[in-house]
């Protein structure tokens, strides 16, 4: 037995297939392109084993894909593999159409193929399971209810509107030739490995080094926030127990505007690394042009997942927001090797410094 975990070199991916190997005998296979976003430093701790196997690679290349489940065969598959970044999104559309699209497009029919010729017990308990997002639902007014697996889909970026073309594609695969697919659509997550052109790691790392804590229009928009391991966690339980074909909300509970979030993280900063001057980290909080097209509230209802597969996040944000700010200050050299000049150019050309 074994499992297919596409974009694992990722962030949310990259956790996953850590926290997989240390609870499970199953071998992993990580497929992953190594764009920008994608450092195999995450999986260093499991470069050796013989439970692991990477191969860099498209999820759109079908031969590759097709060669891949001849060899190992897998039971499941988690596609992790995706444009993630909305701000790139709205800079360059293409990337995402590309693979999150296109390249899903491909993905499916490629484990139709190899899924349509397993013997009917193998076909049974196969699974399928994509990683998506809340962002498919648009955005919430201040007193709407959190987002529930029925809301209409209505995506407002590039990012989002790809993501939710790549949830329509999963869906018609299960109703149209039968594939045992499920969709998760999950919230912001947050914690270790994280790339740090996202808020929280851009937060942190600029905040240790004296630079300015972005924060677009007036930092008031919303967004729910789950701790990467609890996602990792809810994941394992909707391949082992979710029903194919059905759509799965995950969530923290913990819905924050993006200020408070910075000055959570200026709080714990200044109690674990105190500013040499003595003053609050949160002086650096500099407030930035918005977002084009920025969705102002995102919430979960998570009620499904947890009625149904019995799971719960066991973070708060103050626990897991404190654990994320001491990982970022213990593992300095996995931020030097990820802030690669691409990604210097990235700052430069979005922030404008
Ligand atoms: P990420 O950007 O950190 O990682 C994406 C990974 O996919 C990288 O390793 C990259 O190299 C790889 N990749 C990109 N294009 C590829 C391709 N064509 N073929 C193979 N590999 C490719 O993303 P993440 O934050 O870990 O998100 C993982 C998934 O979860 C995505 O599908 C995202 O939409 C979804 N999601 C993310 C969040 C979040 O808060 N980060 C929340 C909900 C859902
Ligand atoms: O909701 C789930 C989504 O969460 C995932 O599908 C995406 O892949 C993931 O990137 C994330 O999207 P967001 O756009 O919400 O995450 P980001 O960290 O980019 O931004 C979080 C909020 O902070 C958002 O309202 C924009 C704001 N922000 C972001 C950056 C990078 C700032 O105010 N300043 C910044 O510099």
């Amino acid at each position: 037995m074994v499992i297919l975990v596409t974009g694992g070199a990722g962030f949310i991916g990259g956790n996953f297939i850590l926290e997989w190997l240390s609870n499970q005998e199953e071998p992993v296979v990580n497929l992953d392109k190594l764009t920008y976003a994608g450092n195999p430093e995450t999986l260093a701790g499991v470069r050796d084993s013989s439970r692991y196997f990477f191969i860099q690679g498209d999820i759109g290349d079908r031969k590759l894909v097709a060669a891949l489940l001849r060899n190992y065969r897998p039971r499941a598959i988690l596609n992790f593999a995706a444009e993630s970044h909305v701000d790139r999104s709205i800079k360059g559309p293409g990337d995402f159409i590309e693979t999150n699209v296109v390249g899903t497009f491909g993905l499916l029919d490629a484990v139709r193929d190899y899924w349509s010729h397993l013997r009917p017990a193998g076909q049974e308990a196969f699974r399928f399971l994509h990683v998506s997002t809340d962002e498919v639902y648009g955005s919430l007014a201040p007193d709407d209810a959190p987002f529930s697996e029925s809301n209409r889909y209505e995506p407002n970026s590039p990012y989002s509107a790809s993501k939710a073309a790549s949830d329509h594609l999963v869906r018609a695969w299960h109703h149209t030739y039968g594939l045992p697919a499920i969709t998760t659509n999950c919230s912001n997550n947050y914690g270790p490995y994280h790339f740090p052109e996202k808020l929280i790691p851009l937060c942190i790392l600029n905040a240790c080094a004296g630079k300015p804590l972005p924060i677009y229009g007036d930092g008031m928009q919303r967004r729910d926030w789950l701790y990467v391991k609890d996602h990792c966690h809810a994941l394992r339980r909707v391949v082992e127990d979710g029903v194919p074909g059905e759509t799965y909300n995950i969530g923290g509970n913990c819905e924050k505007a993006n200020l408070e979030v910075v000055q959570t993280i200026c709080a714990v900063l200044d109690e674990v690394r105190p500013r040499e001057d003595g003053k609050s980290y949160a002086e650096q909080i500099t407030f930035v042009q918005d977002r084009p097209g920025h969705d102002r509230r995102y919430a979960i209802d998570a009620s499904r997942i947890e009625s149904e597969l019995g799971w719960k996040p066991s973070e708060t944000f103050e626990t897991g927001i404190r654990k994320t700010v001491l990982w970022y200050l213990e593992n300095e050299g996995w931020v030097q090797n990820v802030t690669t000049g691409a990604y210097r150019d990235w700052v430069r050309e979005h922030y404008g410094t």
